[in-house]
């Protein structure tokens, strides 16, 4: 019985368990609630694997350089992927269960970082198969263990299997009457080649090797399967010897074929890969000139070629892990936020470096280029790990910017240009860049990068200083202010779906680029329409560009921008406050949204934690109001709802938020991206029991027990959990409420981060040096932080002997008291701090 479901009271449902020590998630079992997946790679070649061994490969970009084949939305789930099927004498099976299904007597998936291994067993046969993309490596490496566990020798068969995809995902899924006819391969030995639309205007082909031997192959899919067959009973696999078959259209595959006796206990490790190989125009062919030159296959193959160089190769890839997990470690009361903070949070910030919101089980790799918005907010989840690389993304992001401040509101990741069809006018983006370039000075102190030189719309002629983009950034909010002074709204902030200028009653309009004609002559969105959230992001990323200001000793134009911050405040004061909470908007109409005056959507969680953190309104006890009003009416026990209550007709005048059923997505889902902002703020206003008790509503770690619920990975966030109101909508208010839906890519991880390592733990990095100012639950004694910071490392000890949320009574540094609590930066050396809590 290998389903080990741990049920240890009745609402207790884990599928898997957390391995600290190894850095990983054990799924015990394969029949999760949803795939649960992982990533393999992270500079150049990508795999998405699943805990069966579902999933697909690409080069760079999902959509334009895709190499296997992948089925969304398929029946049943996960289909496609890297599969070995054994036949072991007319027993079926897979190591990773699916697609054959076969039961198993023993099954088991680690997913770790940057790795997978899936374990299966039957009839005393075990295969390990370890997925693992290498450090500077464009392939995937399968290594694949089977081992006689029996008391007699055994004979079996092993196929391998992967479906080519034609190169462009979108294409392959649609132009049928085109790649049915292109599809090539090439065999050699072991080795066999996808060459599909090499011969003409590519130059750059996928291999499938094994280090071995093989008994056959099959390249075509139809022969290998059978028209009326699928994934779960190949026809090759099912009579136990492979077709050779050779493909010329339809579609390509490499399936290996080995027959393998095993004396009892012996084992046997077979090494696939993988790879993706470009080649220079000239070198692309033998001398035949028909060909394909595989001298750098070849190269690739070798390097992986005995399980001692993958057995390095993996360790080479945990070394570097352990440089970048290093950087900031804690250890708490509570061994759930260490796994938190030290493994799975991190490691999902780099996936989303990565990946930007491209490819994951509910991205499809063909939609989205990389958003300006999420980019900039990514990098404050990373920036303490890779911040060359998050410079260089900072500037990349920065150059698809107008002169005026406004913003592509994406840009694709190859040609690093902004997405014409999707344009500008998205009220927030500018404001996002303030943060990222602020965050990466106070990580490095590196303040050369306000005065790159960045390019306007990707136009080098127009470049100017990155100090000259946050001005324009800046003073876009300010010079774009409607009838209260507040920012107008345009297409949306950072809510998509609140439109206030779409109006759109036509089915398939896009709410975030259909503009109702009524505002054409305005310029293509309402001046009417005001954000209150924009308003509240304004005043807190606002004294970040007076920071540097001052520190430039611009002292005249530091003042000139604090006066407009204070002017926002008091804008948002006299029109913007609802009495208990604040607005979330004016309409085109001019009417209040987010009002204890409205019949639906009374309150918005997106303006309020910004509020907060910008103390608007705190002289009279507006963030405390706010703080009571946001558990009140928002909180559940799986996290913040977005609005309350959700709205139950279509507001036309809103735009996309009410076009969800209620306690979906926008409508009053609970979005945990802006959870984090109320987790921020509680903390900010030393609120530290209610901080964390919003951060254990929705961190992985914490939903792991409610896994049947929650559905989605337990190591990693999604976008939305189901909130209250989920199910309302065919009377079944608390149907799907708690269930998590968009895991991996999403700006939550950042924010969470954010939330967690800044504002609860208190670890804040600041432009003169890393400020300690923790805010946790008074229960708590104390805890500790090795964190790496410009160069040197600091061990911080933080005793909490009085049990406060919030406070600092003293803090030393090697032994020395210090005024304040920002830890001056070294150069270099250990360095022991002791702050005590009070
Ligand atoms: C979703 C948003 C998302 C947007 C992206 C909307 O349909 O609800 O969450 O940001 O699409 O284009
Ligand atoms: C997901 C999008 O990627 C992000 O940009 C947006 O802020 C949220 N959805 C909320 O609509």
């Amino acid at each position: 019985m290998y389903l080990k479901f741990q049920i240890k009271e009745a609402h207790i449902m884990k599928f898997g368990h957390f391995d600290d020590l190894n850095r990983e998630y054990v799924i015990e079992t394969p029949k999760t609630p949803y795939p649960w997946i992982n990533y393999l790679g992270s500079e150049a070649f990508f795999g998405l694997i699943s805990n069966t061994a579902g999933g697909y490969n690409f080069y760079k970009d999902a959509r334009l350089r895709r190499i296997t084949r992948y089925r969304y939305n398929n029946v049943p789930i996960d289909m496609g992927g890297r599969y070995f099927y054994i036949n072991d004498n007319g027993t079926v099976w897979n190591p990773g269960w699916s697609p054959v299904k076969t039961e198993l007597d023993a099954y088991e998936c680690r997913h770790g970082m940057g790795y997978t291994i899936i374990k299966g067993k039957k009839n005393d046969l075990s295969a390990e198969v370890t997925f693992f993309v290498p450090n500077g490596y464009d392939g995937e490496v399968q290594q694949v263990v089977l081992k006689n566990e029996g008391s007699s020798a055994k004979t079996f068969k092993l196929f391998s299997f992967a479906e080519w995809c034609l190169w462009d995902a979108q294409d392959d899924c649609t132009n049928f009457q085109r790649n049915f006819s292109t599809g090539r391969v090439e065999v050699d030995g072991s080795v066999i080649y996808h060459k599909t639309e090499y011969r003409d205007r590519r130059n750059h082909y996928a291999f499938y090797s094994v280090n071995d031997e093989i008994d056959g192959y099959d390249t075509d899919r139809d022969s290998f399967i059978g028209l009326y067959n699928g994934f779960n009973n190949p026809e090759a696999v099912l009579a136990g010897k492979a077709t050779d078959s050779f493909a010329d259209g339809w579609s390509p595959i490499a399936s290996h074929y080995k027959e393998i006796t095993l004396a009892a206990g012996e084992s046997k490790t077979l090494i696939f890969i993988l790879g993706y190989v470009e080649m220079p125009v000239d070198q692309k062919f033998e001398a035949d000139g028909k060909t394909i030159n595989k001298v750098k296959a070849k190269a690739m193959i070798e390097k992986f070629d005995t399980p001692e160089k993958v057995a390095a190769g993996l360790a080479d890839l945990k070394a570097s892990w352990d440089k970048l997990l290093g950087i900031l470690n804690v250890s708490t009361p509570d061994d759930k936020v260490d796994r938190m903070v030290n493994i799975w949070n991190q490691y999902q910030c780099m996936v989303t470096f990565n990946l930007s919101r491209s490819a994951s089980y509910f991205e499809s790799g063909i939609g989205r280029g990389m958003g300006f918005r999420d980019s900039n907010q990514d990098i404050l989840g990373f920036v303490h790990q890779i911040p060359d690389r998050a410079k260089e993304r900072i500037i990349d992001i920065a150059s698809t910017q107008f002169p005026d401040g406004g913003c592509y509101h994406q840009y694709q990741p190859l040609t690093k240009k902004g997405n014409a069809d999707i344009g500008g006018d998205f009220s927030d983006d500018p404001l996002w860049l303030i943060l990222s370039v602020s965050a990466y000075i106070k990580e490095t102190g590196d303040w050369s990068i306000l005065d790159e030189m960045v390019p306007y719309d990707n136009d080098m002629s127009v470049a100017q200083t990155m100090l000259e983009h946050l001005k324009v950034s800046f003073y876009h909010i300010v010079n774009n202010l409607g009838p209260h002074g507040l920012p107008l709204a345009m297409r949306a902030d950072w809510n998509d779906c609140i439109n206030l200028s779409c109006y759109s009653d036509t089915p398939g309009e896009s709410f975030q680029t259909y503009t109702n004609p009524k505002f054409k002559a305005e310029g293509g969105y309402s001046k009417v329409a005001e954000s209150v959230m924009v308003a509240t992001l304004f005043t807190y990323t606002g004294p970040n560009y007076v920071a540097i200001l001052k520190h430039l000793g611009k002292d005249d134009e530091a003042a000139a921008a604090q006066a407009e911050i204070d002017k926002m405040k008091k804008n948002i004061m006299e029109s913007a406050w609802d009495g208990d909470w604040f607005l979330r908007a004016y309409d085109a109409n001019g009417e209040k949204m987010g009002s204890k005056e409205c019949e639906e959507g009374q309150i918005f969680i997106e303006p309020q934690g910004f509020a907060i953190m910008s103390d608007v309104g705190k002289e009279q006890g507006a963030d405390k109001k706010t703080l009571a009003a946001i558990d009140e009416r928002l909180n559940t026990e799986f996290g913040l709802v977005l609005n309350n209550p959700a709205f139950t007709k279509y507001y036309i005048q809103y735009g996309e938020i009410s076009t969800y059923p209620g306690g979906y997505k926008e409508n009053a889902g609970i979005f945990t991206h802006n959870n984090a902002w109320i987790i921020c703020a509680a903390a900010y206003a030393g609120e530290g029991d209610q901080a964390f008790k919003y951060y254990s509503e929705i961190a992985p770690a914490f939903t792991e027990e409610t896994s049947d619920i929650h559905k989605t990975e337990p190591y990693v966030y999604g976008q939305m959990i189901g909130g209250k109101d989920a199910g309302s909508d065919i009377g079944r208010t608390g149907k799907n409420f708690g269930q998590g839906k968009n895991s991996w890519l999403t700006g939550t991880a950042a924010w969470n981060m954010v939330a967690i390592s800044q504002y609860i733990l208190g670890v804040q990095p600041d432009f003169d040096g890393l400020r300690i100012d923790p805010s946790i639950p008074s229960s708590w004694d104390g805890f500790t932080i090795t964190r790496q910071y410009r160069g040197a490392e600091y061990k911080v000890t933080i005793k909490n002997p009085d049990h406060v949320c919030k406070g600092i009574k003293s803090v030393s540094v090697d032994g020395n008291a210090i005024e304040g609590n920002i830890l001056p930066v070294f150069d270099g050396g250990v360095h022991n701090v002791e702050v005590v809590m009070g």
